[in-house]
């Protein structure tokens, strides 16, 4: 049995994917996140293992669990999970589905920050790294590096904008307007954004989307 799941068109390939949230603490007892269930990244590496990759999941706390046979690594912050991500190459192929908080606190406090009647607290932030585009600037980059995109206007030119200055070869880009019910839901609406163009898929399941996403990185790394 073992011999016919790692069997496939991305048999003996290393993919490593990035997945869910990650949290920045504040305090102790407190931290900022984005929203992500992680359910579109862990459907990826699910149909990544099906067509037989050794698949490398990076994981933040999401609600979903990680699919079972991946190389598991659960982290909490961005930092985290770019140290995870560098140690994890090299890899044929990459897929940053994670939803990584572009800011963490400037300082931390070890003690929870108490309502002591001395005012509001005035929180004060850094930006984190960009793992992604890190990743797509080193000597070891993967062949294939998949960005995500989740924009509320401007889906398109956005996400085009954003494959450039990351240097990625594509991007899954979403419309995550409150709307559209994509946030928390099982379907997906995406256009596959790479140097040729935009291709738009109709919307479907997210097992769907990882299903087609697996198949054409399969394909790309031939
Ligand atoms: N990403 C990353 N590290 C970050 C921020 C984003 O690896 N610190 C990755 C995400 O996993 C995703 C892609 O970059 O694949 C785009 O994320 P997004 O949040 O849409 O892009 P940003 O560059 O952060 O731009 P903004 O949030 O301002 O739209
Ligand atoms: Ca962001």
């Amino acid at each position: 049995i073992e011999a016919a799941v790692n069997d496939g068109p991305l048999k003996g390939r290393h993919v490593l994917v990035t997945s869910g949230p990650t949290h920045e603490p504040i305090d102790p007892v407190r931290y900022i996140a984005n929203r992500s269930s992680g359910a579109q990244g862990a459907a990826i590496a699910q149909a990544l293992l099906g067509l037989g990759a050794k698949v490398t999941f990076v994981t933040g706390p999401a609600d979903v669990a990680a699919p079972m046979g991946v190389d598991l690594i659960e982290v909490q912050t961005a930092a985290q999970m770019q140290a995870a991500v560098k140690a994890a190459l090299p890899a044929d192929a990459a897929v940053f589905a994670a939803a990584v908080a572009d800011w963490r606190m400037a300082n931390t406090v070890d003690e929870k920050i108490k309502k002591d009647g001395n005012g509001l607290p005035v929180l004060e932030f850094a930006e984190n790294p960009d793992i992604l585009a890190s990743v797509c600037a080193e000597k070891q980059k993967p062949k294939l590096v998949v960005g995500f995109a989740a924009e509320t206007q401007d889906v398109i030119e956005n996400a085009t904008a954003k494959r450039k200055r990351k240097g990625c070869d594509w991007i899954v880009a979403n419309d995550v307007s409150p709307s559209t019910g994509i946030m928390g839901g099982s379907e997906n609406d995406v256009t596959l954004i790479s140097k040729d163009g935009a291709e738009d898929w109709p919307r479907m399941g997210k097992d769907q989307v990882a299903q087609r996403l697996a198949e054409k990185i399969a394909e790309a790394l031939g």
